[in-house]
């Protein structure tokens, strides 16, 4: 199986290395527009193989798409990360332009492929990658919610100090600060997180979960890329593996949940199809008031893409 990474920054090389290092595919292309970056990256890469003890190639390419061409999964990281006060929303002019031609580009020359959206922001790029691409919606979708499920996950495990392996959740919603995690479909070891942590002290996890992307932001300068990447490549073994996993992704509504035409945070299964079915759970109404509001502040960003376009 092939798979290409567009974007060898941080969260592309982080990706293509977990896909390397875990031989999740045997043939990794990774593509820049920066002269020689890709090319240095994976030359990186593969030199880990015989320390790391795997087979799979990584290649570099830059900006030539012929070298992509016949991929079963892209994952497309390019394009600008935040960087200390701003919003994943405020990268949308520049990233919209860089993710427009890549899907082009991508398509071209793997138009069978499954299209994997990271660059932010998330919700709106995956949109733009959906418009240009002319594949139906179960095969172009976006990396959110494993991230941020990953980032919860975490930060409960902590608290617990408990194995991650055995925290389970579920979060819904755009990729933002107005994501949804949801305690009531969040389990340690099979005992309901509820029963373990006080509803206060749940709140205050939950709050540093929606702001997690921003904490590391703070930190570091610019946004995370071990989790991402790592994040991302999760969702292309599931594809190339066709393992029927059930993960909370980026997916065109058509009706579920009562929205429509909008790309939103949801659980669904994926498997060589990508988007096999969007699961619908029976949110309570304070649940379903915080997944209308994520779906408003989603709306409202992929409006300003429409407008963009529309005026262009
Ligand atoms: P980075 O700056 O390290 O890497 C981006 C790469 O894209 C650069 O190497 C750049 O040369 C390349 N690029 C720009 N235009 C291109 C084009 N037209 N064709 C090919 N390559 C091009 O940034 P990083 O940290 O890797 O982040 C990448 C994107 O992912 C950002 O938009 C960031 O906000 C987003 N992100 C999304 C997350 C999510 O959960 N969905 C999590 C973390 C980052
Ligand atoms: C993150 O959540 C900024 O989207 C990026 O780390």
């Amino acid at each position: 199986m092939k798979v290409t990474v567009v974007g060898a920054g941080n969260v592309g090389a982080t990706c293509a290395d977990v896909l390397a290092t875990r031989e999740i595919t045997n043939e990794i292309v990774l593509l820049d527009i920066k002269e020689g970056f890709a090319e240095g990256k994976a030359l990186d890469i593969w030199q880990t193989a015989p320390i790391n003890l795997y087979d799979s190639r990584t290649v570099g390419s830059t900006n030539d798409y012929s070298r992509t061409a016949d991929s079963d999964v892209v994952v497309i990281t390019s394009g600008l990360p935040r960087k200390p006060g701003m919003s994943r929303d405020d990268l949308i002019a520049t990233n919209a332009g860089i993710v427009k031609t890549v899907t082009e580009n991508v398509v071209k020359y793997s138009p069978n492929a499954i299209i994997i959206v990271v660059s932010n922001p998330l919700d709106v790029m995956t949109y733009c990658a959906y418009l240009n691409a002319n594949m139906p919606s179960s095969r172009v979708f976006g990396m959110a919610g494993v991230l941020d499920t990953a980032r919860y996950r975490a930060f409960l495990a902590e608290e617990l100090n408990v194995s991650p392996k055995d925290i389970q959740a579920v979060l819904m919603g755009g990729h933002g600060d107005t994501m949804v995690p949801l305690p009531r479909y969040t389990t340690v070891g099979g005992i309901p997180v509820t029963e373990l942590i006080d509803e206060a002290r749940l709140n205050e996890i939950i709050e540093r979960t929606k702001f997690g992307g921003g904490e590391i932001v703070k930190l570091l300068g610019t946004s995370a890329w071990y989790a991402p990447g790592a994040a991302a490549a999760q969702m292309v073994e599931a594809v190339i593996r066709d393992q029927k996993r059930i993960f909370p992704v980026c997916a065109w509504l058509q009706g579920e949940y009562g929205l429509s035409d909008i790309y939103l945070g949801v659980p669904v299964v994926l498997g060589k199809n990508g988007i096999e079915k969007i699961i619908e759970l029976q949110l309570n109404d304070a649940e379903r008031a915080l997944l209308m509001d994520s779906a408003e502040a989603v709306k409202g960003v992929m409006d300003v893409l429409d407008n963009m376009i529309a005026n262009a």
